[in-house]
């Protein structure tokens, strides 16, 4: 199929050479076109430029875009979107006045959404979870990380891959699969966290590696978790099966995870809700991206990652939604991309930089995708009318988004 979308207002995160991470004050900048065509043919950007060099295209399907915006398709990097049921009872009792760690303790928490998970049929985890990606898409996401940490057991953890493998084939959008199965301690092993250890990086590791389908390996780094020994010996276990970390950090506590993330250099290390000057100088002259999740934030009442302390530091910064059932149950890119200017203090330009081009890098596939560039996939939104790219943010809690396109189908 070829695709031809003119008379474009605005042609957001266009480049020339293949850029695949934005860092520090270049994140200011959104390169972009005025009054734009895009040329896709099959699942590949062919080319794009401005209207008045638009002859001699003749296309399948011609798309007039005007007054309206296209960019690359959000790429969201940290999900947990396969679960089972959700957690609205502990909604209701934090807004009460129970806290997130109160709650997990009495047996809710992770806990309470592995229980479910492993009383759900693996046909009815799968069109569950597709439902929330089916959702996600129509709002303007092409790429999506998934990890599994809702089975705590071996079966379930590899049910959980095996429902992400499913999704990957099924779906449209781009798949990327991580094991966290270090994500809580089980109840059987309240006492022997130890064995949990075990299993995990002498069984379950090279289980779920020869299923062949994550890229990635993550461990809840955090007090009453997983420590920093604890992490240190499940990132080994999974590099040995070529899993590179991306991995949970300083959602509440500083354990030194990031420092420990760029040792062992982790693709990412998300969260970081808590941030200190140590954590900010491990980072630099990495390959590892800190990346923000404010829709957690948001959920959780807590603070929200000190972005403008990485960003004016000269990092790189990406944004992802974090959806999953206990402290963000929303994966609407846009709403992340508006949080990411009220809250974290983004510009326009930041934030959608971090929702593209480095969502890409922090899945590990920003050499395909997250810009417009000859050669990369077609993975893109055209939005509702809209005047200027700066009101996708302002307009929080809105869809902006009206059509999409991935890998070069129009949905
Ligand atoms: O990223 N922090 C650990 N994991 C999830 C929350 C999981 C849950 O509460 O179900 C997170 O916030
Ligand atoms: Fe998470």
């Amino acid at each position: 199929m070829s695709i031809l979308i003119t008379n474009i207002k605005q042609l957001l995160q266009v480049h020339k050479h293949n850029v695949t991470i934005i860092k520090g004050n270049a994140m200011k900048t959104l390169s972009l076109l005025e009054n734009a065509y895009v040329y896709i043919e099959h699942d590949t950007i062919i080319e794009y430029g401005v209207m008045k060099d638009c002859h001699g295209i003749e296309a399948e399907i011609t798309v007039d875009a005007t007054g309206k915006i296209v960019l690359p398709s959000w790429c969201d990097s940290h999900t947990h979107i396969v679960y089972a049921g959700n957690r609205t009872s502990e909604f209701v009792d934090r807004i009460n006045g129970l806290s997130y760690a109160e709650i997990a303790n009495n047996g809710g928490g992770i806990l309470n959404s592995a229980k479910l998970l492993q009383n759900t049929s693996e046909d009815d985890l799968y069109d569950q979870s597709i439902k929330r990606l089916d959702e996600l898409i129509k709002m303007g996401t092409g790429a999506v990380e998934i990890k599994t940490g809702y089975g705590l057991t071996v079966e379930a953890e590899l049910k959980m891959l095996r429902v992400i493998k499913r999704i990957k084939q099924e779906s449209q959008a781009i798949i990327i699969p991580t094991i966290l199965a270090a994500h809580a301690i089980p109840e059987a092993y309240r006492s022997k966290k130890e064995d949990y250890i075990k299993l995990i990086t002498e069984e379950l590791i090279p289980k779920a590696a020869k299923l062949n389908i994550a890229h990635y390996i993550d461990v809840f780094c955090e007090e009453g978790y997983f420590d920093i020994e604890d992490t240190e010996t499940i990132l080994k276990a999974g590099l040995k099966h070529n899993l590179r970390p991306k991995i949970h950090v300083n959602q509440f506590n500083i354990l030194g995870g990031v420092a420990l993330g760029v040792k062992h250099n982790a693709l990412s290390v998300d969260h970081l809700e808590e941030l200190d000057e140590n954590d900010v100088k491990a980072l630099k002259n990495s390959d590892t991206i800190p990346v923000a999740l404010p829709g957690c934030s948001y959920f959780l009442s807590i603070p929200y990652t000190p972005a403008r302390q990485l960003i004016d530091a000269g990092l790189p910064l990406a944004i992802a939604t974090d959806y999953n059932p206990g402290s963000a149950p929303s994966g609407n890119m846009n709403f992340i991309v508006g949080a990411a200017c009220v809250k974290l203090k983004l510009t326009p330009e930041e934030a959608i930089n971090a929702a593209t081009i480095n969502g890409a890098y922090a899945m590990g596939i920003s050499n395909m995708y997250g810009s417009i560039t000859r050669g990369k996939k077609a993975n893109l939104i055209i939005t509702k009318p809209l005047n200027h790219y700066s009101e996708i943010p302002y307009a929080f809690a809105h869809n902006p988004v009206e059509q999409v396109i991935i890998n070069g189908q129009l949905l």
